[in-house]
């Protein structure tokens, strides 16, 4: 297939482009480079042998997509293009409602214009908010809300894309709900590089193990989980990206708007996953607790049924996995795409 992957050059979207090169596919990017370095492409080609083509453009400009999509025929679309803060959501809500939503909106339109109605879409966990206990593990048919202006952009774009596929029956719209991706590809290659001091808590650990930041501060240790911190379901980005390998497989075969979470279907707490890093990297990582993080929630996990069973798709990295490449790429990377 030939796919359009817009927010290629970015974190999940590039270690994509090396599954999908994998499984045979070609590739063609539009990315704006807002959040993310070509370096990344230079990584590709590195590992695949292959370089997919970039167009440096916003999905939002009309003129941009109009061109990508009049010089090729596209099978099929992975838009990762996004803001993806939630604190930067919070402080610069027209942004991420301008960005993710209005710019969603002018690529939704002038590929139904070109006929393309294969759209596989970057959801979050983030939809189902702050989850009631007794939803665990998270079904695709939990409620949903938003907390925050990023929880909304992924909202509402679900919502505009359901009443797309209601109207119109030749749309297959894949809405992929990550829970949370980390990791890096086992060769060192590719990996998360934030820009500024992270939020999220992997990139976070890296960069304290690796000395560009002290300690990490474990947001809350009085949770009701097993050990009192938070529990998530980390999913290693190697396994997301074969996901999105699996939903091209079957995106044809999907009519109307389907949404599958992406996870692993089992919950880790922040203390076992400083613990599997600590086993990574053979020393302690300098960490203290802290209060719990305004708006967190105690436990989220998802139910990983429906993508077996839909795309035959399921993890099969470990959290051990996971920190043991997070670590290979950011010690061989120390500064990220950085003076590469
Ligand atoms: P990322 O920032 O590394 O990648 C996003 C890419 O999109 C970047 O390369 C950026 O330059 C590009 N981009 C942003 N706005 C654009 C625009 N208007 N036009 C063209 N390009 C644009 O982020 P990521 O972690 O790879 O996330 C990819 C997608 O997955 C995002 O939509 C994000 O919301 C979603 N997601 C991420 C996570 C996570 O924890 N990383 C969790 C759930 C969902
Ligand atoms: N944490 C710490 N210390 C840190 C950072 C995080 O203890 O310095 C804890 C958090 O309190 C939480 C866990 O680590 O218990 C994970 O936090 P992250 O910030 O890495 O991830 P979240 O689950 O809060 O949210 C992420 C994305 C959201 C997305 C969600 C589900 O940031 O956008 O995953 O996909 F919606």
């Amino acid at each position: 297939m030939h796919i359009l992957v817009t927010g290629g050059a970015g974190y999940i979207g590039s270690h994509t482009c090396v599954a999908a090169y994998a499984a045979g596919h070609t590739i063609t990017i539009l990315d704006n480079l807002s959040n993310s370095s070509p370096e990344s492409l230079n990584r590709v080609e590195k590992i695949s042998g292959r370089r997919p083509r970039l167009v440096v453009g916003d999905i939002g400009d009309r003129s941009v997509v109009r061109s990508v999509l009049d010089s090729e025929k596209f099978d099929a679309v992975i838009h990762f293009a996004g803001y993806k803060a939630v604190g930067e959501s919070v402080a610069k809500p027209w942004e991420y409602y301008q960005n993710n939503v209005a710019g969603t909106l002018v690529l939704l339109d002038e590929l139904r214009r070109h006929g393309v109605r294969n759209f596989i879409f970057s959801s979050s966990a983030t939809v189902y908010g702050n989850p009631d206990p007794k939803d665990l593990p998270l079904k695709e048919t939990a409620p949903l809300s938003a907390l925050n202006p990023y929880g909304a952009t992924k909202l509402w774009l679900e919502e505009i894309m359901r009443a797309m596929a209601a109207a119109d029956p030749a749309w297959h719209f894949l809405l992929l709900r990550y829970f949370n991706p980390v990791g890096a590809h086992e060769s060192g290659l590719m990996g998360e590089d934030p820009a500024g001091i992270p939020n999220n808590l992997m990139p976070y650990i890296t960069q304290v193990a690796v000395g560009r930041l002290k300690e990490l501060t474990i947001f809350g240790n009085d949770y009701p989980t097993p050990d009192g911190t938070g529990v998530r379901d980390y999913i290693h980005v190697c396994d997301l990206a074969e996901g999105h390998v699996a939903a091209l497989a079957k995106v044809a075969d999907l009519p109307g708007c389907t949404a599958i979470n992406l996870g692993s279907g089992s919950g880790v707490s922040v203390a076992q996953l400083v613990a599997s890093f600590e086993k990574a990297i053979g020393r302690p990582l300098p960490h203290r607790f802290g209060p719990r993080r305004p708006g967190d929630a105690a436990a989220c996990y998802a139910d990983a049924s429906k993508a077996l069973q839909l795309l035959g798709w399921k993890t099969k990295r470990n959290s051990d996995d996971m920190c043991r490449d997070a670590w290979n790429w950011q010690s061989k990377n120390p500064n990220g795409y950085k003076n590469a």
